[in-house]
């Protein structure tokens, strides 16, 4: 008998190794995970992990063998920093790999007779404001407005969103009111950050980054200009949401696309409370052009009044939570291990 499992790929990343402890904690023994890295040690035998590349079909011909997949949060990518030194690799894993696991996700549905679900994490890259006053004046979009991505992760995470909604409303349905076969669900993040990892290859690392940095004693380099504001969400908060939301009632649902954010920073209003808490921390600001370019074509903030309306999504965690309870001390506390 093939066992019920929860996929999550991208599953060694900074959001895939927080939903492996965070889906655990809960009790979940079935979780199947698959990353081109190895899981760190830390999560030994919370998952059953294949290392592999979600490129290649025959790992995901495999898994259907054994494994009943209920749900697949489809974590892996490329991110926007990293894709614009090779666009080709970001689009390949980006829009390829979403391909493959959306199709993985309807044969399983067909097979069944009953959808299986799909949590996609897009992202606040798929905004492009037109520049800084058209950024200033809006502030804060809804879903549809600004899609004008000027990277080529937010091209891909624009298409990533667009095939789920094929797949959901659409794929081999002769009218939107047959059952769906993929029970497409995806949130939009801002810019995350954790304590116990460090981002490698986003664009709004400079957050996280400063506060890694002064919490090891060592200067930091903002490679964006001090009045640079995006939004951004602890790790815990973007746990709860994916989680939260997989397990909302279909029928509370009105779309597939949900923005979700916690609270918008510059990147010196970040300096600042870096500051207050590692006052010796020296920074500075050097801007990356094209780094600083895909931060001003980001929203200062995002309208989510349809995921709090609609599943009840609520950041436990605002910017005084954030750095107070959870990223300072747990940040402190590695770095004095
Ligand atoms: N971190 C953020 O600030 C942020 C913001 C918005 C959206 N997101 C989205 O959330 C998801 C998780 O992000 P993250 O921060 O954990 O990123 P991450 O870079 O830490 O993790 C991505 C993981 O995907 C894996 N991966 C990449 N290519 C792969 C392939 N071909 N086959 C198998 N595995 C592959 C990598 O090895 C890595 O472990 C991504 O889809 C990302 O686009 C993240």
């Amino acid at each position: 008998m093939r066992r019920k499992s929860i996929l999550i790929t991208g599953a060694a990343g900074e959001v895939g190794q927080a939903l492996i402890q965070q889906l655990a904690a809960q009790g979940a023994d079935n979780l199947l995970t698959v990353d081109v890295r190895p899981l760190p040690a830390a999560l030994n035998g919370k998952a059953t992990h294949y290392q592999a590349d979600i490129l290649d079909k025959t790992i995901f011909d495999r898994l259907v063998i054994d494994y009943d997949i209920t749900t697949i949060y489809h974590m892996a990518a490329i991110l926007s920093t990293s894709g614009e030194f090779n666009p080709m690799a970001a689009h390949s894993v980006n829009v390829e790999g979403t391909m493959r696991l959306l199709n993985l996700a309807a044969e399983q549905s067909d097979w069944k007779r009953e959808p299986v679900k799909f949590i996609f994490p897009s992202s606040v890259a798929v905004f492009g404001m037109q520049n800084l006053d058209n950024k200033a004046k809006h502030p804060r979009p809804q879903e549809w407005e600004w899609n004008y991505p000027i990277t080529m992760y937010g091209c891909n995470k624009l298409y990533g969103e667009t095939l789920g909604v094929y797949f959901a409303k659409h794929y081999k349905q002769l009218a939107e009111t047959e059952p769906t076969m993929v029970d497409f669900r995806c949130v939009r993040y801002p810019g995350l950050i954790s304590a116990f990892t460090v981002p490698s290859g986003g664009t709004s690392d400079y957050g996280p980054e400063m506060l890694h940095a002064a919490a090891q004693g060592q200067a930091y380099e903002c490679f964006v200009r001090p009045d640079s504001a995006i939004p951004f969400m602890a790790m815990p908060d973007a746990i709860t949401a994916v989680i939260q939301l997989a397990a909302a009632p279909r029928e509370k649902l009105t779309r597939q696309i949900y923005n979700i954010t916690a609270f918008s920073l510059s990147a010196e209003e970040i300096a600042a409370r870096v500051q207050a808490h590692f006052p010796a921390t020296q920074i500075s600001y050097e801007p990356h052009l094209k780094r600083q370019r895909i931060v001003d074509s980001w929203p200062i903030d995002m309208n989510d009044d349809a995921a709090r309306r609609d599943w009840g999504w609520k950041p436990a965690y605002d910017a005084e939570r954030s750095f107070d309870e959870y990223l300072v001390p747990n940040i402190r506390a590695r770095y004095a291990k």
